[in-house]
C-alpha cells in the first residue's frame, strides 16, 4: 500500500499534498490567462501598474544588466524593464505556466518589445547558472509557489553578489478599518470573476491565497533565512501590498 504524502501545503484554505499544488495552481492561471490583465485592472483600479513601476524604481537596474522577471506571467514587469536595461541588457521572463507566457509573448510583441527571453520553469528549480542575474523580481508570484523557502534559496543562488531581489506581493493591511473594507471588497472578486471570465473558483483561490500568505515581518524573516542581507519592506496602500527588497552579500 502507498504511504500517504506527509508534505501537506495550503492551496487557498484547502490543505493538499504538496505534489498536487503546482498542477492546481497551473489550472487556475490557465483558466484566467486570457482575462488576467483586464481583471488585474478591475480588481486593483489600475493600481497594480503603479506598484510595478515602483518595483522597477527600487531595483537599481542599469543599462546592460541581466534581469529575471520570475513568475512573470503576461509580461507587465518585463515590459517596464525593457527600456531601462536597453539593447545591451537581457531580460528573462520565467513562469511555470505556458498559457500565461503565451499571452505575455503576444503582448510584448504588440508593444514592440522583442528582447525578452521566455523560459518555462518552476521557481523552486531554476534552470540558470549560479550568480547569473543582477536583479530578480517576483511580482504577485511567491504566494503561489509550493515551497517558498526553496524558491528563495534558488533566487539567492542565481543572483550575482550585490544583486537585488524584489518581491511584490499582497500583504497584510496595518489598520483594522482598512483590513475590514478590503476584505469586503475582496469578497466581490469571485463575483467579478464569474461575470467576466465565467470562473468564480479561480478568484476564490486568489482571495484565499492572499489571506494565507505570510505577512510582512514573516516574509522578511524568510528572505533573511535564505541568506539575503539588508532586507527591507515598504507597505503600499497601508500594507495591502508590500515590496520586499533584499541584497545578496558581496563575496
Ligand atoms: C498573479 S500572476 C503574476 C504575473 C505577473 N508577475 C504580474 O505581476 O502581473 C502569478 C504567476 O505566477 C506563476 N507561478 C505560480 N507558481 C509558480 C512557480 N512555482 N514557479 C514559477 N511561476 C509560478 C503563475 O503561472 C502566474 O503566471
Amino acid at each position: 500500500m502507498q504511504e500517504p504524502e506527509t508534505d501537506i501545503v495550503d492551496f487557498g484554505y484547502e490543505k493538499i499534498p504538496a505534489s498536487e499544488k503546482n498542477y492546481r495552481v497551473e489550472n487556475v492561471f490557465r483558466s484566467v490567462s486570457s482575462h488576467y490583465d483586464i481583471m488585474n485592472d478591475l480588481m486593483s483600479f489600475g493600481l497594480h501598474r503603479i506598484f510595478k513601476r515602483m518595483l522597477i524604481e527600487m531595483s537599481s537596474i542599469r543599462p546592460g544588466d541581466r534581469v529575471l522577471d520570475l513568475a512573470g506571467g503576461t509580461g507587465d514587469i518585463s515590459a517596464l524593464f525593457a527600456p531601462v536595461v536597453g539593447s545591451t541588457g537581457q531580460i528573462v521572463l520565467a513562469d511555470i505556466n505556458a498559457a500565461m507566457m503565451e499571452v505575455g509573448r503576444d503582448r510584448l510583441l504588440n508593444k514592440g518589445i522583442s528582447q525578452v527571453e521566455f523560459c518555462q520553469a518552476n521557481a523552486e528549480q531554476l534552470p540558470f547558472a549560479d550568480q547569473s542575474f543582477h536583479c530578480i523580481t517576483i511580482g504577485f508570484g511567491l504566494r503561489n509557489v509550493t515551497h517558498k523557502e526553496q524558491a528563495l534559496n534558488e533566487m539567492q543562488r542565481i543572483l550575482k553578489p550585490g544583486g537585488r531581489l524584489l518581491v511584490l506581493e499582497f500583504s497584510k493591511p496595518q489598520n483594522r478599518f482598512v483590513a475590514a473594507g478590503y476584505s469586503g471588497f475582496q469578497s466581490l472578486w469571485p463575483v467579478f470573476g464569474k461575470l467576466i471570465t465565467g470562473d468564480a473558483s479561480s478568484y476564490t483561490y486568489l482571495v484565499e491565497s492572499i489571506k494565507m500568505h505570510p505577512g510582512q515581518a514573516v516574509l522578511k524573516q524568510m528572505i533573511e533565512d535564505a541568506d539575503f542581507e539588508t532586507v527591507k519592506y515598504h507597505n503600499l496602500l497601508n500594507g495591502i501590498v508590500s515590496i520586499h527588497r533584499a541584497v545578496k552579500a558581496q563575496n
